[in-house]
């Protein structure tokens, strides 16, 4: 889908999952950060972050989407890349944060992610990112996977990322508005490498 006509369903069917992300990570971060936003999409989520005053880099595998993203100006760099072949053409700790709204739910694994997340977030860096947890009534056209809160917790402990708060919201599956799917934010913090997380 172009991003443009994206912007134009999220409006419509009434998305608000990227003012929720950022609400979780404002009180967080400051101008001048750098944040890789991993399926930036149109970057609906990334253009909030960049009006507070972030750096932006996004990643996604659709070129239609990257475009309409550039066209809004607020990325500093745009590439094309599929999250599922790893390592990412990114260095380690590269960026203080990193976000991914609306796009782990397409992957039935977490910890291919998960890892290459905290191999280029800086130690004390946030990874904000939504989970789906209850899939629309009717099926999708691309599969999707739904992934419990204490999945992700214990998998993001697991490599090395702190819970640092959630919060459930639903998300209407269509402009009717009838039926819904339920999602959560999560805030996570990658831990120093004395086991604490850095400020
Ligand atoms: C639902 S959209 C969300 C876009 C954006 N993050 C937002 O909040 O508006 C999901 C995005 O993830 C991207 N995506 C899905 N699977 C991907 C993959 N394997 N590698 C890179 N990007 C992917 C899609 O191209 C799409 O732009």
């Amino acid at each position: 889908m172009p991003g443009t006509l994206y912007d134009e369903a999220s409006v419509a069917v009434g998305n608000h999952a990227h003012e929720i992300l950022f609400g979780l990570a404002y009180a967080h971060v400051r101008p001048g950060e750098r944040l890789i936003d991993l399926g930036i999409g149109s970057g609906l989520s990334s253009q909030l972050f960049h009006r507070a005053g972030l750096g932006i880099v996004g990643l996604d595998s659709a070129e239609r989407m990257l475009e309409s993203c550039r066209a809004k100006g607020i990325a500093e760099q745009l590439v094309v890349h599929d999250l599922a072949s790893r390592p990412w053409p990114f260095e380690r700790a590269r960026y203080d944060h990193a976000i991914a709204c609306g796009v782990l739910h397409f992957f039935e694994a977490l910890d291919p992610l998960l890892s290459e997340v905290a191999r280029v977030v800086r130690p004390g860096g946030l990874f904000v990112f939504t989970t789906m947890e209850r899939a629309a009534p009717t099926p999708t056209t691309i599969p999707v996977f739904v992934h419990s809160r204490s999945h992700v917790l214990e998998r993001a402990r697991a490599h090395g990322l702190e819970a640092i708060g959630d919060v459930a919201f639903d998300t209407p599956a269509s402009p009717s508005r009838d039926a819904h799917v339920g999602f959560r934010a999560h805030l996570t913090r990658v831990i120093g490498a004395e086991g604490t997380a850095s400020t």
